[in-house]
């Protein structure tokens, strides 16, 4: 009896330890309670001053948390392409740790040429194993700003010129950054399209242009992506800086598509302290301070939404609401993050993460060319193979702005190309030379241009092949972050390289590395063009895989290249629709970008968005749909079949447009409404189903502000690029 009265004792003083233990341990510190239940709880804790304090940052990466609860700060890193080395506290400059050594993964124009969102998935949960390895809250990532011109200093960084290809593809790399309880940070929101003036230009188009072209992206990172933050750009949009914009923030974003996550000012992205109040900006990073300075408190203290924006609460001039909205916002982001326990603990630099980027930069590759057949290249046929090219040996994972890496390795084309062909077969020869890359800064090269240049010519015409690297790099001016291009030709003298190498021999493989397109004066006579983007930590393995046919490419242009500048509608309408005038800049082209103005205006470029060639062939059955006529509410089944008529496996990207012959407003001539990547071994057919939802067809009314489908004709077709029709359909919505 004694025994079960002592047993029921110990039993009785458990359950009471245990809920004074559940009382004494508050809500929001509770894992077990819901994220809402402990955003809540945790408010109605904090002081006004505690929640003022956490909409701003304490340092160049990090913002205060609330250290008398428990709360701690956010911890921030860019960027798109891996995990940035450490920087200082309170300055750009790097901390120079030795245990932040990271995978580079391929540019993000990369990830969009594999047209294959489980390429996006595996790339976003790598970056967002390494995020969470390195105690990161925050990733800045992805971009999604459309490819507007080809000037941009930043495309590299993005998914390209269309709006529903950028969509697909941005959503499961979010998913996959997310599922380690670290933030993605979809940026750079809106309107961001070019790097010159970016600061402050200020931005005007139509709502047809806002709508179709430059927001379906972050629409679809929010609305699908479930993104926790956003972080506003640095431009206006309409008048007004894009960190304290009603129209964008509050209406659009936090309205229209209830966005529950945090707007992140860009560095230095907030202005006004009322505007970014009232306009929805909720976390302010990096604003003009010089951080400790010794006559003037913390300058932290100054920033717009600091004392000041304290000031106009206290005074009632803002009602606490407008805090409590805001600390509401960025409590949800550090329980969903800091503060979230059940995360997974990352990793760093592993094989795993490597194959990840080897992977996608082998799906990424665009062959573009390869009329005389030297690819897949079969190293037995050939005694001497000359690598020429400064690309084929420069470290193109630094430089570029903030997306720059310190990676664990990088594997160079020629590396790669001497470990796979054999080094003894393989010499090289610079051929040109580019200048030091420094942020903001044109160095000129140490080298002589022509003396490379015979070098490299010497060695090309006793060679067997010659595989050629070049293209644009990361320094300023080209793929570079702060500033655009200044030329849309090759820079460094390549194209007199390659025409007098062209000269010297027959057998060139030409093997372009950039993020932007750019004129080809060499391209009659140049059979071998392989387009291979940044390929990050395995760039070099990557292409020889997909050189050496161990991989049959099947990237496709998630851009168009326009034979020249003045080509692309941005570049039609004067300066004051590229740049600018440095104080407004109209997009005139309007809707009409990349494809839909080639397209349109029937200018040919000289290689289509969507396209990319592999070393096998495809045969593309007629497009059926399962109906001949739609009400708006319903999805278009489409079905057709593909063959591998060739005699390797390989993969191919197809994709569905859609165009209204009679629309009541001008529609482009076709527009990308579905997509699929297919792999087929040799002579193997498949019959691909894909959906359209009817009201994916509309357009956007600028009269009635909302989205319009017509009654009448549609007409889809099924495509191996945007020049590439291979059969169509019709279809009646009524
Ligand atoms: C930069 C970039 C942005 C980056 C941020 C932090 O100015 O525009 O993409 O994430 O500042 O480095």
């Amino acid at each position: 009896m004694k025994k079960i009265k002592t047993a029921l004792f110990f039993i009785l003083l458990g359950a009471v330890l245990q809920a004074n233990a559940q009382k004494m341990n508050p809500i929001y510190l509770d894992n077990t309670q819901t994220i809402e239940a402990r955003v809540k709880d945790a408010l109605s804790r904090m002081t006004l001053e505690e929640k003022v304090k956490i909409c701003t940052a304490q340092s160049k990466f990090s913002t205060h948390g609330v250290p008398r609860l428990g709360i701690p700060e956010l911890w921030m890193s860019d960027g798109p392409h891996g995990v940035r080395m450490e920087i200082l506290w309170d300055s750009w400059g790097h901390a120079e740790w030795t245990n932040d050594s990271c995978t580079a993964f391929p540019a993000l124009t990369c990830l969009a040429a594999t047209w294959n969102p489980q390429m996006s998935h595996i790339y976003g949960k790598a970056i967002g194993e390494e995020a969470r390895y390195r105690r990161k809250d925050v990733l800045l990532a992805p971009g999604v700003n459309i490819y507007r011109t080809p000037l941009n200093g930043r495309n590299f960084e993005y998914f390209g010129e269309d709006p529903y290809l950028a969509s697909k593809m941005v959503v499961p790399y979010i998913h996959g950054i997310q599922e380690n309880g670290v933030s993605a940070c979809v940026k750079h929101y809106v309107l961001n399209n070019q790097e010159k003036w970016r600061g402050h230009i200020n931005v005007e188009l139509s709502d047809r242009a806002l709508y179709e072209i430059y927001l379906p992206a972050f629409k679809a990172a929010v609305t699908e992506g479930k993104v926790w933050s956003i972080m506003g750009s640095y431009n206006k949009i309409r008048g007004t800086y894009a960190c304290e914009n009603d129209l964008t923030l509050n209406k659009i974003l936090k309205g229209e598509w209830k966005f529950d996550g945090c707007v992140i000012t860009d560095w230095g992205g907030a202005h006004n302290t009322k505007e970014a109040a009232l306009n929805g900006l909720d976390i302010e990073m990096g604003t003009g301070t010089d951080g400790f300075t010794s006559n003037s408190k913390n300058a932290y203290d100054n920033y717009y939404l600091a004392n000041p924006y304290l000031q106009l609460l206290t005074s009632g001039e803002i009602p606490v609401s407008n805090i409590d909205e805001k600390a509401t916002r960025i409590l949800r982001l550090i329980f969903r993050t800091a503060m979230n326990t059940n995360k997974p603990f990352g990793s760093l630099a592993t094989e795993e993460h490597a194959a990840v980027g080897r992977t996608v930069s082998e799906q990424g590759a665009v062959l573009l060319k390869n009329t005389a057949h030297l690819l897949p290249i079969d190293a037995s046929n050939y005694k001497s193979i000359a690598v020429i090219g400064e690309n084929a040996t420069r470290i193109l994972t630094e430089g570029g702005g903030s997306s720059e890496l310190k990676p664990k390795h990088e594997i160079s084309p020629l590396q790669g190309l001497k470990e796979k062909f054999g080094a003894d077969k393989i010499t090289y020869a610079m051929g040109y030379a580019s200048g030091k890359v420094e942020y903001d800064k044109v160095n000129k090269s140490p080298y002589e241009a022509a003396k490379l240049r015979k070098e490299a010519v010497e060695l090309a015409a006793k060679s067997d092949l010659v595989i050629y690297v070049g293209g644009l790099n990361k320094n300023s001016q080209q793929d570079s972050e702060g500033d655009d291009r200044i030329s849309y030709s090759l820079p460094f003298e390549q194209n007199e390289l390659i025409t007098e190498l062209q000269k010297a021999n027959k057998k060139i493989v030409l093997v372009m590395l950039s993020g932007n397109a750019y004129e080809m004066p060499w391209l009659n006579n140049a059979t071998t063009l392989f387009q291979a983007w940044y390929g990050g930590s395995e760039a070099g393995h990557a292409i020889a895989n997909v050189l050496s046919g161990e991989v049959s490419p099947s990237g496709k242009l998630p851009f168009s290249f326009g034979a020249k500048l003045s080509d692309y509608g941005s570049h039609s309408y004067g300066s004051i629709a590229y740049p600018g005038d440095s104080i407004n800049e109209i997009y005139k082209e309007d809707i009409l970008v990349g494809y839909r103005w080639f397209d349109t205006k029937k200018i040919k470029p000289l290689f289509p968005f969507g396209f990319g060639l592999s070393y096998t062939s495809f045969q593309y059955g007629k497009i059926a749909t399962d109906k001949k006529i739609y009400s708006s509410d319903e999805s278009i089944k489409i079905s057709f079949t593909v063959k591998n008529t060739g005699k390797v496996d390989g993969a191919e990207a197809v994709q569905v447009y859609a165009s209204q012959p009679k629309a009541s407003v001008l529609r482009p001539e076709k527009e990308l409404k579905a997509f699929k990547k297919v792999f087929l071994k040799a002579g193997e057919t498949q019959t691909l189903e894909l959906e359209i939802k009817v009201k994916d067809l509309a357009f956007f009314d600028n009269t009635t502000h909302s989205w319009k489908v017509e009654v009448g004709e549609f007409v889809l077709c099924n495509a191996a690029s945007s020049a590439d029709v291979k059969s169509k359909v019709a279809i009646q919505v009524k």
